[in-house]
């Protein structure tokens, strides 16, 4: 497995592993250790996760699996990330759906992360999403506080546009890591919007959320997945590889930014198939001939 350095003292598998739709795997403690074994087994070492992900549950659930073997921890780099309140079964004071970027809820969320995590700290706490109300100096007072007593060793963002970033970097004693954004084969704004040039001018890693659409990529009845797929298959030829989910991985894992891509599947068979694209190179004429499908028409 390809790691990327994000700072001196910080690198993060290439492929992470997601666990925002652990809800869905019906996943007891048992369940949970071995899909977490399956996935370190492949050489990913770093695990995506934030505090709302399963109505504020999918933590705890992570955390007792973390608890019930504590020779896991030290194997991992922990990403969470703070700032979505909605209403939840869990969190009665939570009212409403909102982003609050205020300095006490910084701390408290990632105080809360790590211990439902049970992991002594978080390697990287990402705000989530961007408020439009959030004030940057509350931002850095609390990444200050949650620094200098060791529950969070490096910060980012997620969803960022430029200029915000930007403009909270300005603010802050310590460098943002990496923005964690949409980008896949069926989602190609970030490729056109200024937010991969940004970081690349920034040098800064960006991390892929969602890299197969959520799963829209296997969409039969979508025309723009079908093309996609077709795309894919046929640059995947020329490297006796076919599997598209292994393609639209390598496809992103190729683009000159460098990013990290977080594998969302339950499955380890998939979860595999992500790490076997680290290795394939696409030529320009493959890569833009999947970006040529995705907008539906050639290159101008
Ligand atoms: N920062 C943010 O705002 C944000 C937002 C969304 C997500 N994320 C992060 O990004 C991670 C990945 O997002 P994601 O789950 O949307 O990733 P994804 O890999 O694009 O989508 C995963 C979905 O695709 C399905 N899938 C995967 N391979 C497939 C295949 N070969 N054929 C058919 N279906 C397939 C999976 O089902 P199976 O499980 O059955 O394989 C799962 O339902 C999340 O876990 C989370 O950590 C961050």
């Amino acid at each position: 497995m390809q790691h990327l350095q994000l700072h001196e003292n910080l690198s993060v598998s290439r492929i992470m592993h997601g666990w925002w739709r652990m809800h869905e795997w019906n996943l007891d403690t048992r369940g949970c250790l071995d899909l977490i074994h399956a996935v370190l087994d492949t050489g990913i070492d770093t695990f995506d996760h934030a505090a709302c992900y399963g109505g504020f549950t999918n933590e705890g659930a992570f955390g007792r699996a973390l608890a019930a073997d504590k020779s896991l921890r030290d194997k991992m780099t922990i990403v969470s990330k703070c700032g979505i309140s909605f209403p939840n079964d869990v969190l009665p004071d939570m009212k409403s759906k909102f982003y609050d970027n205020s300095a006490e809820h910084i701390i408290w969320s990632a105080e809360r992360s790590v211990r439902e995590l049970c992991c002594g700290h978080l390697d990287i706490l990402l705000l989530h999403r961007p408020s439009p109300f959030a004030d940057p100096a509350e931002i850095a007072a609390a990444f200050d506080n949650l620094h200098s007593r060791g529950i969070v060793r490096f910060f980012g963002v997620s969803n960022y546009m430029p200029a915000k970033l930007s403009m909270l970097q300005s603010y802050l004693a310590q460098p943002l890591v990496t923005n964690q954004i949409e980008i896949s084969p069926l989602h190609l704004q970030p490729f056109e919007d200024g937010s991969l040039d940004f970081l690349m001018e920034k040098r800064i890693r960006p991390t892929a959320w969602s890299p197969l659409a959520g799963g829209a990529l296997f969409d039969a009845a979508n025309p723009q997945s079908r093309r996609v797929l077709n795309a894919l298959l046929k640059a995947g030829e020329a490297h006796n590889e076919q599997r598209p989910d292994t393609l639209a991985y390598a496809w992103l894992l190729n683009h000159p930014s460098g990013m990290a891509a977080i594998a969302g599947s339950g499955n380890p068979e998939r979860i595999r198939n992500a790490v076997d694209a680290v290795n394939i190179r696409f030529s320009a004429e493959e890569w833009i001939s999947v970006y040529a499908a995705s907008l539906g028409h050639n290159v101008p």
